[in-house]
């Protein structure tokens, strides 16, 4: 497997003549997926499957010391109540090959499951786990409340230059702390698990995001060799973060099928997916903006706090934007983290830069204000020409094209520069925009494609496809490279025994396994090169047919192939271009709202995002992604945020009736611009992430278009009506 050292500039893709690749081209899962026959993890068809329900602790902190089996087996229908150490493991999240975090039979969080209970039917099981007795010891020395938390460096600080003195001498400085909330993925599909094993080995069918890491975090789990775990998941209802790594459903299915000598299925419920998968850590935010007369940036701060479970590695990078969007000399850039008994703080939706970005944003907004310079022009003016402090080079950026382009498609130089301006009827109008920017990742990934004997092509990886497109522009890089026609591709995915694609995270998937595809199939076009006596310069490969590019009389290809198939896997791994370059997706969100002059209700009446991101793969796919995120922008500015009960850590709005994610009515027109770019430093395939881009900064946008609309500038997101309506004007007497 190569890694990625240098640029590869021959930009193969764009010199193939196919016309495929890039187009807006259906998913081909899709019919499958609204006609309700594509198996998601709880619905393949396993025989004789028995049912397990999790228990979960109801202390926050403690040890169980005793559970009542024996009253639950004499429930009907009861197969077996399962108490196994390993059931009390945390979700892993990259963690495999490590010792378990904690000892026995210890309580973390209150919703840490700690028993399964197996039964004929659902039914069954979920009435003995209802009615099972669970004693607990109580510790008293639990931590639930993040403002009481003590908090401790995460990583060495970014330092360079004198803040404080930046500060000082500034013409103009900001210095605010805003909060954001904890957030859950909310994917649709719940996690679940079929546990099958034959033998030592064991077929998981499952929802998950990673399948090669996932594999290593099970066998870990279950104690055995990786090679004994197979999992499947070929369709996935979203992850967002929560599938990246293994939940307790697998675990849990996986001992008590093997306890049991038959296959087990445990399918979480709404709140358990709740209680028990990755949060993202509510954060508290400084940001300290100093600037000059002309709205320079001399200094920059960004200081974040977060929490996660002891001993947990993974802390929210708050600030991993802020390392090299702005100007600004003097900096400093720190996460602190507190240990409180929350259930595990984990990816979810752009982990760091959904957060970090909308807050630096609103921050940004308010220098902008405080200069009398437009917000746009602000952001322009302090676009470094390398990473400040490092002096990286940029692999590409195209923030200030996204930032013209998205202003003039809004209308920006219609927005009033002071609030309280437009107010239709019992509506205060107004306009907000911010950056958009998370970082490009490209890992190790490998893909195997075959030519067959009747020119099709066949694409196989694990990679999986968690509603995000991977079907689509997996099998758009192998038809174009090898010209065939996109129907007579297919694309087989989201198998363990299949070649290890990076999986699903980070926004990388496309770029990582997408590259993979493409170095297989560059092997094959030289193969048939080589067969046709071509040279590879002049190899033209379309419809099914090779030919020279000197030469008119095309070959069909099948008559190369001399009855074998032709197979190559292909793989990349990153190497030196991700240290060489600073790599990141860029765009620039623009947010028309209302806001209610009397009761502080904020609708959001338009929205666009303008976004660079390499190549664009399939634009329609592509263009999902950003509306998705900047749908959970809205969620992320108006609505969601998870609620502790300050006793016990309990979560308290634990299901989708509480925690209020977007809905239609929600979400007004979407705008997306793709600003086609090429990247040569992220990838082979000249791409960069998008997946996650759409929420690095759009409910910055939101709280921005809130403040220019009615004046209201709050700093504690989500921004509901009751804290709006705290700083609204008088409704009558202001209207202008
Ligand atoms: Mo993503 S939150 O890295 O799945």
């Amino acid at each position: 497997m190569k890694a990625y050292d240098t640029p590869d500039q021959r930009n193969l893709l764009d010199q193939m003549k196919q016309g495929v690749i890039g187009q807006p081209l259906d998913r081909p899962e899709g019919a499958l997926k609204v006609s309700g026959t594509a198996p998601y993890a709880a619905e393949h068809r396993v025989p004789d499957c028995a049912e397990g329900v999790l228990v979960l602790a109801s202390i926050g902190k403690g040890k169980v010391t005793a559970i009542d089996t024996d009253a639950a087996m004499k429930m009907p229908g009861v197969l077996a109540v399962i108490d196994d150490k390993a059931l009390l493991r945390r979700p892993a999240q990259g963690t495999a090959g490590k010792a378990p975090v904690q000892g026995p039979a210890t309580v973390d969080y209150f919703g840490q499951p700690v028993a399964i209970v197996v039964a004929e039917t659902f039914e069954q099981a979920r009435a003995a786990a209802i009615a099972l007795r669970v004693d607990y010891e109580e510790a008293g020395d639990a931590t639930f409340d993040v403002d009481k938390a003590e908090y401790e460096p995460n990583e060495k600080p970014t330092e360079s230059g004198d803040l404080e003195a930046a500060m000082q001498s500034a013409t103009y400085s900001i210095d605010v702390e805003y909060t954001t909330p904890g957030h859950v993925s909310a994917a649709m599909e719940p996690h679940a698990s079929i546990a099958v094993w034959e033998g030592n080995d064991l077929t998981l069918y499952g929802s998950f995001q990673m399948l090669s890491y996932n594999v290593k975090e099970l066998a870990d789990a279950l104690g055995i060799a990786p090679r004994h775990v197979r999992l499947v998941s070929p369709y996935v209802g979203g992850g967002f973060g929560s599938k990246l790594g293994i939940s307790h459903d697998a675990v849990a299915a996986a001992i008590a099928a093997r306890r049991l000598g038959r296959p087990v299925r445990v399918v979480l419920t709404r709140q358990q997916v709740f209680q028990t998968i990755t949060r993202r850590s509510e954060t508290r935010q400084r940001v300290r903006l100093a600037a000059d007369i002309q709205g320079r940036l001399t200094g920059l701060g960004h200081e974040a706090w977060v929490s996660n479970l002891p001993s947990e590695d993974f802390a929210e990078p708050v600030t991993q934007a802020t390392e090299f969007l702005y100007a600004g000399e003097n900096r400093r850039l720190a996460v602190e983290i507190a240990r409180i008994n929350r259930m595990t703080a984990g990816s979810v939706r752009a982990p760091g830069e959904a957060v970090g970005m909308q807050v630096l944003e609103a921050a940004m907004d308010e220098l902008a204000e405080k200069t009398g310079i437009d917000p746009v022009e602000l952001r322009k003016r302090n676009l470094p020409a390398e990473v400040p402090g490092d002096g990286t080079p940029y692999s590409s950026r195209k923030l200030s094209e996204a930032l013209e382009a998205g202003a003039a498609a809004f209308g920006w130089k219609h927005r009033k520069a002071r609030p309280c301006q437009t107010r239709e009827g019992d509506w205060w109008i107004g306009m907000g925009m911010a950056s958009a920017a998370r970082v490009n990742m490209l890992v190790e990934a490998e893909a195997r494609v075959t030519l067959k004997t009747n020119g099709e092509v066949v694409v196989e990886t694990d990679q999986t496809d968690i509603g995000t497109g991977s079907y689509a522009i997996l099998g758009q890089i192998a038809a174009e490279m090898l010209g065939v026609a996109i129907t007579r591709t297919t694309v087989r995915l989201g198998d363990s025994d299949l070649p290890a694609g990076a999986g699903s995270g980070g926004s990388f998937g496309a770029i990582s396994t997408g590259s993979a595809v493409f170095r297989a199939c560059e092997t094959i076009r030289k193969r048939l090169a080589a067969k046709a006596g071509i040279e590879e310069e002049q190899l033209i490969l379309k419809d099914g047919f090779i030919y020279a590019a000197s030469d008119s009389v095309p070959k069909d290809v099948r008559s190369l192939l001399d009855g074998e198939d032709l197979t190559e896997t292909g793989g990349i791994k990153p190497g030196k271009t991700s240290k060489e370059y600073s790599q990141a997706s860029y765009g620039a969100f623009f947010a028309e709202v209302a806001v209610n002059a009397f009761t502080g209700e904020t609708r959001i009446r338009r929205m666009l995002g303008a976004f660079g991101f390499g190549r664009v793969l399939n634009a329609k796919t592509a263009r999902s992604q950003c509306m998705g995120g900047m749908v959970w922008g809205i969620g992320s500015a108006l609505t969601e945020e998870l609620q502790f009960d300050p006793r016990n850590g309990r979560l308290v709005n634990h299901d989708l009736a509480e925690y209020h994610v977007p809905v239609n009515l929600d979400v007004p027109a979407i705008d997306v611009i793709l600003l086609e770019e090429r990247d040569a430093a992220s990838s082979p395939i000249q791409a960069k992430g998008v997946g996650e881009l759409g929420i690095c900064g759009a409910a910055g946008s939101i709280a921005n278009a809130i403040y220019n609309a009615c004046g209201a500038r709050v700093r504690h997101f989500p921004l509901t009506l009751d804290k709006v309506l705290q700083q609204l004007p008088d409704p009558i007497a202001t209207v202008p």
